[in-house]
C-alpha cells in the first residue's frame, strides 16, 4: 500500500481536479436523465428541481467533500482508501466494504451508461449522415423504436463507447483522464452556450422557464422527492467511489470545500442550462416533453427537423451529449482499474482493457434487454431498468449514508479538520450537516420510498 502511495499520480493543479470532477459530474444525468425525469413529473417539475437543488446543497455538497476527503487521506483506490482511513482512525477494516460497493457499483452503472451513450453515438452518426428526418411524433417514435429493436446497432455503438472510455483510462491519470477533460470540457461548455442562445432564438425560452420553475406546493409528492434526491446523487457522481478515486490524486494543498462548491455549482448550472435549451425547443415547436428515456431522442429530433439549420444544431447537440457522457464514463471505470493496478501491480493499459470486458458483456445483455430478452423481468423490470433502479435508488443513497456516518462519526474530528481546512464556523456548519442532516435526510427518503409511498399515493 505504502509503495503504491509513493508512486501515485497527482493532477497537474487544482483547476485540473475541478475540471475532471466537473467532467465526471456533468453527464447523461444532467442532460438525458434530468430532462426526462423533469418531463415525466408533469405539473411538478418545479418541485422536482427545488428538491434537487436542496439536495445538492444539503446532502450532495457535504457528501462530495466527505468522499474526496477519504480519497485524499487514504491515498489509494477506494478499497485501499477506506482501509487506510479506517485503520488510521482505529475503525474496523470492514469499512473497506464500502470501497467494494463503490468500485463494483461504478462498473455496473457503466454497463448501462455506455448503452445509453451508444444511442447518442447512433444519433450523432445519423445527424452527420444528413440528419434524423422525422416530421411527426409517430415517425420520431418509430425511429427511436427501430434503434431499440436492433440488437446489432445497440451492441455496435455500445462496444464503440466502451472502447473510447477504456482508451482514455489506459493512457493514465494525467495523460488520459486529465488530458481528455482538458479538451472536451471547454468544448462542451462552448457548445452548450451556443445551443442555449440558438435555442432561445428559435424556441420558446419563457415557456421553458415557466415549465421548469413553476413551483406548486400541492405537487410535492414522495415520488418526486426521491427522484430529486436520487438525481442529486447521480448528477454529482456521489457514492460510487468515482470521486473518491479522483480525490486520491489530489494534492494536499487544495481546499476541498471551495473546490466542491465549484463542482456543485457548475454541475447545477450546466444541468439547468441544458434543460432550458431542450425545453425551449420542445415548446417552441409546440411539442410536449415525452415522458421516458427517449425524450431527447424523440422530441428533440422532431424540433431539429422543423427548425432552420436543424441538422447542424443536431450534430452539435449530440456531440455535446457525447462529450458529457464520455468524461463521466471514464470516472466510472477509473476506480476499479486503479484497484487492479495497485493491488496486482499490473500495467494500467492491461488493467483497463481487462476491466472493460465484463462491463462490455453486461452491457450487451442490457442491449438485448430492450428487444430479444425483453421478456426477462426482474421484479417487473427489464435488466436496463433494474440496474438503474438498483444503483440510483439503493446503492448510491446507502453508500452516501455510510460515507456520512464514517466521516461524520467514526473518523474523528482531528483527521477531518486536518483535511477540510475551512474557517471554524463554516467547518462547524459543514460537519454538523454531514453528521445530522445528511443521514436523517437519506433515512427519511428511504422510509418514504420503501414503506410509505404506496400508502400515500
Ligand atoms: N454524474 C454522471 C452523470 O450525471 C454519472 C456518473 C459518473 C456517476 N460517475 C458517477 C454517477 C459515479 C454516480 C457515481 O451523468
Amino acid at each position: 500500500m505504502s509503495q503504491a502511495a509513493s508512486t501515485r499520480s497527482t493532477w497537474s493543479n487544482r483547476w485540473a481536479f475541478i475540471l475532471v470532477a466537473i467532467g465526471s459530474a456533468v453527464g447523461l444525468g444532467n442532460i438525458w436523465k434530468f430532462s426526462y425525469i423533469a418531463g415525466a413529473s408533469e405539473g411538478s417539475v418545479g418541485v422536482f428541481i427545488a428538491v434537487y437543488l436542496a439536495c445538492v446543497a444539503l446532502i450532495g455538497l457535504p457528501l462530495l467533500m466527505a468522499e474526496i476527503l477519504i480519497g485524499r487521506r487514504g491515498r489509494g483506490n477506494p478499497v485501499v482508501a477506506m482501509l487506510n482511513t479506517a485503520e488510521e482512525s482505529g475503525n474496523s477494516p470492514y469499512w473497506a466494504l464500502l470501497g467494494w460497493v463503490g468500485i463494483l457499483g461504478a462498473l455496473m452503472i457503466l454497463a448501462y451508461y455506455s448503452v445509453v451513450s451508444g444511442w447518442m453515438l447512433d444519433y450523432f452518426w445519423q445527424s452527420l449522415a444528413g440528419g434524423v428526418d422525422v416530421k411527426t411524433a409517430e415517425e420520431a417514435e418509430r425511429t427511436f423504436g427501430a434503434l431499440m429493436a436492433s440488437p446489432m446497432r445497440l451492441c455496435f455503438w455500445h462496444t464503440l463507447f466502451v472502447a473510447l472510455t477504456t482508451a482514455v483510462i489506459a493512457r493514465g491519470v494525467v495523460g488520459g483522464i486529465e488530458a481528455a477533460n482538458r479538451i472536451m470540457l471547454p468544448l462542451l461548455f462552448l457548445i452548450l452556450v451556443l445551443l442555449t442562445l440558438w435555442g432561445a432564438v428559435v424556441g420558446d425560452m419563457p415557456a421553458a422557464l415557466r415549465f421548469m420553475f413553476n413551483f406548486k406546493t400541492e405537487a410535492i409528492k414522495p415520488g418526486v422527492v426521491i427522484d430529486g434526491m436520487g438525481h442529486a446523487f447521480f448528477s454529482l457522481s456521489i457514492g460510487m467511489g468515482a470521486i473518491m478515486a479522483y480525490g486520491s490524486y489530489l494534492d494536499k494543498k487544495t481546499n476541498i470545500g471551495y473546490t466542491c462548491a465549484w463542482i456543485a455549482i457548475a454541475g447545477v448550472f450546466i444541468g439547468l442550462l441544458s434543460g432550458a435549451a431542450i425545453f425551449s425547443l420542445t415548446f417552441g415547436y409546440g411539442l410536449t416533453p415525452a415522458a421516458g428515456p427517449g425524450l431527447i431522442l424523440q422530441t428533440l429530433p422532431l424540433a431539429f427537423s422543423h427548425m432552420p439549420g436543424g441538422w447542424v444544431f443536431a450534430i452539435f447537440f449530440f456531440l455535446f451529449v457525447i462529450f458529457a457522457a464520455w468524461t463521466s464514463a471514464i470516472s466510472l471505470l477509473e476506480p476499479f482499474v486503479s484497484w487492479l493496478t495497485e493491488r496486482y501491480g499490473i500495467h494500467r493499459a492491461r488493467a483497463a482493457w481487462s476491466t472493460s470486458v465484463p462491463v462490455w458483456l453486461l452491457g450487451l445483455a442490457v442491449c438485448l434487454s430492450f428487444n430479444e430478452w425483453s421478456g426477462f423481468k426482474f421484479f417487473g423490470r427489464i435488466l436496463f431498468d433494474l440496474l438503474d433502479h438498483l444503483a440510483t435508488r439503493f446503492m448510491m443513497p446507502l453508500s452516501g449514508l455510510a460515507i456520512a456516518i464514517f466521516v461524520g462519526w467514526r473518523l474523528g474530528k482531528t483527521i477531518v479538520a486536518d483535511e477540510i481546512r475551512l474557517k471554524p464556523r463554516l467547518f462547524g456548519l459543514w460537519f454538523n450537516v454531514l453528521r445530522f442532516v445528511v443521514p436523517v435526510g437519506i433515512a427519511l427518503v428511504f422510509v418514504y420510498e420503501l414503506v410509505l409511498r404506496d400508502w400515500l399515493q
